[in-house]
């Protein structure tokens, strides 16, 4: 008899069940298609475990021994909230409910009261690394009681990614904390997949290199600090050709991006938390922009098309590029474990980030060989911003002057690198002393009396000679 129950048999569902039958797990299938939960016993009737196909919620709730924990990997919002009210009445009190979507994290803390009222237990886990991921080592992140954690701990991490035998699957805190740093990491993700983005502009635009030529660059990148899964599959997709048109397939795909939500919801928060996430936002007002084909159609027959350099001349050059990426990457990382920190400051979820950070060295979407780094960087001081660690200073200081050189040849040719732009101005504000936002304090005190600090009298609040 199983303990561990699976609805909804889509992609990631189907890989998932499987990874768990080879890790020698019995698991329940429950979809609303009971071929497609068929179709996944037959895949993996060789496999260690056993996967039994149900055809309904009642013979899939009655065939599993209690306490049951039933995870389920079904679209988030309307769709999983139906599956919770529909099985809720059918599990006893203390099995478990363990969504494994990409929910938005106040909607997890919703659920889990709304379980706990019930009886059950709730647990909000992100899970990266595409289909892929859910078939071979998925990186999992949970969030909920540690009651429930302990349910499924074992099972989760037999089907996690493992790093040097590390299993990349944690528990980080309550509620909706889970959700919560899934939902950075994809906002992570954006930033380094815009970075990605802009540096295959520079090269196709300002420097006039075809894709596979471009590819060969990535690959070189994989030898050096960029080494990560994105920049690997970045030289994978520029070095594909098209099957019907035999072109590059990166020239036949249409420049409009699209997104589910969680890169905005990643913004939102850290606006939220007061926290700067300027290279997410970047990231996410590209794909806004890119979206609107229309209307950039449009501004190109009003304005004409941006001029462009001359393409050919290497300008910075591919050295200074690869510095600019590994500068900007910094930044990129920086900001989104600074936004983590606000948000265990602020909803008490006391977060370790260097666990965080070892959750991400295999499986998810942003691995990268930096992950490690920032790992050991956290577990030295966890109270440390990442740049002011001494390895990461040292990427900054050998590398800012090239962000600083490839940005600004890049406005002077014309290119758009939004994101590499936002890291180069993060990093100049976040190293400034004199800033100009007494400027803003004596505007406010003029025409609102908010009163400023004065710089010989730090703490007192005090109005300026503009008021009588
Ligand atoms: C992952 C991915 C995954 C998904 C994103 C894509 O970690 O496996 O992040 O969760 O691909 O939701 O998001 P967009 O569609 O918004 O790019």
């Amino acid at each position: 008899m199983a303990h561990i129950g699976l609805v909804g048999i889509g992609v990631m569902g189907r890989e998932f069940a499987l990874n768990l039958a080879e890790k020698g797990h019995t698991v329940s299938l429950l979809d609303r298609s009971l071929e497609k939960s068929t179709e996944v016993v037959t895949a993996g009737a060789a496999l260690k475990g056993t996967l039994i196909a149900c055809a309904d919620a009642e013979s899939f709730v009655s065939g599993m021994a209690a306490p049951r924990s039933v995870l389920v990997l079904v679209p988030s919002g309307g769709p999983l909230d139906s599956v919770i009210d529909s099985l809720s009445p059918l599990l006893d009190k203390g099995d478990l409910i363990a969504d494994l979507g990409n929910s938005y994290y106040k909607d997890t803390e919703r659920r889990v009261g709304d379980c706990e009222a019930k009886g059950l237990l709730f647990l909000g886990m992100g899970i990266s690394g595409g289909a892929e991921g859910a078939r071979h080592g998925p990186s999992i992140m949970a969030g909920g009681s540690q009651e429930s954690w302990a349910r499924v701990k074992g099972p989760l991490q037999d089907a996690a990614a493992k790093f040097e035998g590390d299993p990349c699957c944690d528990w980080f805190g309550p509620g909706g904390s889970g959700h919560f740093i899934k939902m950075l990491h994809n906002g992570i993700e954006y930033a380094d997949m815009q970075m990605i983005a802009e540096a295959y502009g520079v090269m196709r635009d300002g420097w006039g290199m075809g894709a596979g030529a471009i590819g060969d660059v990535f690959a070189g990148w994989m030898d050096g600090p960029l080494n990560s899964y994105l920049v690997e599959i970045a030289a994978e997709v520029c070095r594909a050709d098209d099957p019907q048109t035999g072109k590059p397939m990166l020239d036949m795909i249409l420049d409009r991006a699209g997104q589910k939500g969680t890169g905005r919801w990643s913004v939102i928060e850290a606006l939220h938390l007061g926290a700067p996430a300027s290279m997410m936002q970047a990231a996410v007002e590209a794909r806004n922009i890119s979206a609107d084909l229309e209307g950039r159609v449009a501004g190109a027959a009003l304005f004409g098309a941006v001029a462009r350099a001359d393409a050919g001349a290497q300008g910075a050059g591919i050295k200074a590029l690869e510095g600019a990426m590994i500068a900007a990457k910094t930044c990129a990382y920086t900001q989104g474990f600074e936004v983590l920190r606000r948000a265990s400051d602020a909803f008490d979820w006391s977060l370790d980030l260097a666990a965080i950070a070892r959750v991400w060295r295999a499986g998810c979407i942003i691995r990268s060989v930096l992950l490690d780094d920032i790992s050991e960087a956290f577990e030295q001081d966890g109270t440390r911003r990442l740049s002011h660690a001494p390895k990461f200073t040292a990427l900054m200081q050998a590398n800012a002057g090239a962000l600083q050189t490839v940005v600004a040849q890049a406005v002077a040719s014309g290119l758009e690198t939004p994101a590499l732009y936002a890291a180069l101005s993060y990093h100049n504000a976040s190293r400034t002393e004199g800033s100009t936002a007494n400027m803003i304090q004596g505007l406010r005190d003029r025409f609102g009396a908010h009163t400023f600090e004065r710089v010989d009298g730090l703490g007192e609040k005090v109005n300026g000679p503009w008021h009588d």
